[in-house]
């Protein structure tokens, strides 16, 4: 995995920490307003009717919180959660083998649902519709087909790729949930929060010039907490001011915006290399050096959500917002100036 300070990736030396910031119950999880509320309704009527709640499907880019959510609507419902994950499960087998240990009502958590092998997947629709799997016992001519049924339990799937989620395993969802990246109020809640779990001393300015540069995202928040408190007592005093944070992420390399050198790389390619575009992702890809699924999945999601870059039929463009923010002249005249304006 990368090691770049704003990947929302989890690196292994998070892991533990991550555990001490996350939220445990739903009034603690902060942010995501309309999920929040649609989720408290499913989880109250299911606790009233006294059924497992319907399966949940949580999608969007890496760190805005659908293990917590996960583990939240488990502790919600006062059950257990199993959590296991699409590559994890190879063979049918595997998940009969799950599917039969799971307790009632229990919540088996699937990360990176869209990884899973075709003939797994099918398995889970009739278990995850029927609450019933078919087993095949013995082998060659003798073998035959056995079908055990199951506890009534819930999946609930997490994926950075809805996209690539077959139709029929989308259906089988009752609720379907996208998380949005988090706006700067949520964040700055998000590193109070985290700043009082840690002590932390912070300023609110302090605060809020971290959360201006942590795209959105609450697992880099706390990781931009957490480097800005040991600048903070290695330089300073031992709290967060404004200033103590500006300096901090400047060192880093983190910009007012939290870009990184490999987002600017990213846009520099696209402004120079090609003039600005259309190019194509695995052009893009190759041109960079970079992966052209982690192109997808992690850099370009947020350069579109700040307008930097469009994607069109032919290719990713830089918007004029791009060329603002790296301080470089956009060609003036037609051709693909016009561009700019058609998204
Ligand atoms: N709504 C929230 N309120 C407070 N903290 C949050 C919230 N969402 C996430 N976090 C913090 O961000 C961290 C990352 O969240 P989480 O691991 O749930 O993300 P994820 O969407 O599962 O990421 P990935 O796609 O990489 O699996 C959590 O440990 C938690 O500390
Ligand atoms: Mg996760």
């Amino acid at each position: 995995m990368d090691d770049r300070l704003v990947s929302p990736h989890l690196t292994d030396d998070e892991q533990f920490i991550e555990g001490s910031l996350r939220p445990r119950h739903l009034e603690e999880y902060i942010g995501q307003e309309k999920i929040k509320e649609n989720l408290n309704i499913l989880l109250e009527a299911a606790r009233r009717r006294n059924e497992p709640v319907d399966h949940i499907l949580l999608y969007g880019p890496p760190g805005l919180g659908k293990t917590t959510l996960c583990n939240i609507i488990a502790a919600e419902m006062g059950v257990n959660l199993r959590t296991t994950s699409g590559p994890a499960i190879e063979h049918a087998g595997d998940l009969a083998s799950i599917l039969t240990s799971l307790q009632p009502g229990e919540v088996l958590f699937i990360d990176e649902i869209h990884r899973l092998a075709r003939a797994v997947e099918e398995r889970l629709y009739s278990a995850m519709e029927d609450f019933a799997i078919d087993v095949v016992i013995g082998k060659g001519p003798g073998a035959r087909s056995l079908r055990l049924s199951l506890p009534r339990f819930t999946v609930v799937g997490a994926t950075t790729r809805v996209g690539s989620l077959t139709a029929p395993l989308r259906d089988r969802f009752g609720a379907i949930y996208r998380l949005e990246y988090y706006d700067a109020e949520a964040l700055k809640q998000i590193l109070l929060r985290s700043a009082s779990i840690l002590k932390v001393p912070a300023e609110e300015d302090g605060i809020s010039e971290i959360a201006r540069r942590a795209r959105g995202t609450p697992r880099i928040v706390n990781r931009l907490l957490k480097r800005v408190r040991d600048y903070a007592q290695v330089k300073a005093n031992g709290t967060i001011t404004k200033e103590v944070a500006q300096k901090a992420l400047d060192a880093l390399e983190v910009d007012e915006l939290g870009l990184d050198q490999t987002d600017r790389n990213m846009l520099l390619t696209i402004i120079k290399k090609f003039n600005g575009g259309p190019v194509g992702l695995d052009t893009l890809a190759a041109s960079t050096s970079e992966d052209a699924e982690t192109i997808e999945d992690v850099y370009e999601p947020y350069l579109l959500q700040l307008g930097f870059i469009a994607r069109t039929p032919r290719g990713r463009v830089a918007m004029r917002a791009a060329y603002e923010h790296l301080k470089i002249h956009p060609p003036e005249t037609e051709g693909r100036s016009t561009l700019w304006t058609t998204t």
